[in-house]
């Protein structure tokens, strides 16, 4: 009998960052990208809403990049309490922190295998700053895609412990992963490293690609990859690098999956019916059969 689909988490709420260069960076979100900084914490971190949220994406300064943390939302059923307890019986260090950064008021952080942290909460405040008209301006972030030496480990960390589920991979070395009817909510990319590999905003429409590649370009940013459409996913994603080099995604069209079913909503580019999770080759990451010098597996 399939397992029943119940995460214990419903979405990727932010994801932080270190930079070394925080005024370039956080200028490249605010003019380019359309967000808005809602706070400053104490430790100089700011705190950036694409419209709603208090943050979807938190910058903190440092000597060097690096993927701090990332934010689930629980579930209403699922405490703070229940997720740390939960998470310490799996051996994991948990730590419950209250007004550890403004808009949360109680989370709970886990050292995930590869010493990823990742932080869960049952409620982020909304003082929703509006969306804004220029850059690219995204409607959410949607997923994101995290390098570790132990894939396997966090891959069942998110599976076992989490309640995700598998819905392609690509060589078995990006594996796409949901806690919704989004198609990957987490890529998690098996290699010797321990990176962010790149983090995803969903545009408003696909015409928007054309407004967002003209704004970055206008502010000398270039696209790395596409606009095109994945195979994994079926998005249509384009890629470019912010100022410290990390990849940013903007889609469009993602799979939608539906867990009662095993498959994704039906699409008329599946070339697969129905689609089901399948593993993919390293040949078909474009399902234009578009060859992109730029390859992501070494962004
Ligand atoms: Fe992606």
């Amino acid at each position: 009998m399939q397992k029943k689909f119940d995460p214990k988490v419903f979405q990727l709420g932010y994801v932080a960052l270190a930079t070394p260069d925080i005024q370039r960076t956080k200028d490249h979100y605010l003019q380019n990208l359309g967000m808005t900084e809602v706070e400053r914490g104490d430790d100089e971190s700011v705190y950036l809403s694409i419209g709603y949220n208090h943050h979807d994406l938190v910058l903190r300064p440092a000597t060097q990049k690096a993927l701090l943390h990332v934010g689930f939302h629980l579930k209403p059923h699922v405490s703070v309490s229940d997720l740390a307890r939960d998470a310490r019986e799996l051996g994991l260090a948990a730590t419950v922190k209250t007004d550890s950064q403004p808009g949360v008021a109680e989370l709970v952080e886990v050292e995930a295998p590869g010493g990823v942290a990742i932080q869960f909460y049952s409620a982020i405040a909304a003082p929703a700053p509006g969306f804004k008209q220029t850059g690219a301006s995204p409607l959410r972030l949607g997923h994101v895609a995290i390098i570790t030496p132990e894939g396997d480990k966090l891959i069942a960390f998110f599976k076992d412990f989490l309640g995700f589920v598998l819905t392609d991979d690509i060589a078995g070395i990006a594996n796409f992963l949901t806690c919704n009817r989004d198609h990957h909510v987490v890529n998690i990319v098996k290699a010797p490293e321990s990176r962010v590999h790149h983090v995803a905003y969903e545009l408003k429409e696909s015409s928007q690609h054309g407004s967002a590649a003209d704004a970055l370009r206008a502010a000398g940013v270039n696209l790395l990859w596409g606009p095109s459409r994945h195979t994994a996913g079926h998005n249509v994603a384009a890629y470019h690098y912010d100022p410290n080099k990390v990849i940013v995604e903007l889609y469009t069209e993602m799979d939608q999956f539906i867990p009662e079913l095993g498959m994704c909503d039906p699409r008329p580019w599946h070339e697969h019916v129905p689609m089901r999770p399948r593993s993919w080759g390293f040949t078909e990451l474009n399902a234009w059969g578009a060859d992109f010098a730029f390859n992501l597996a070494t962004g």
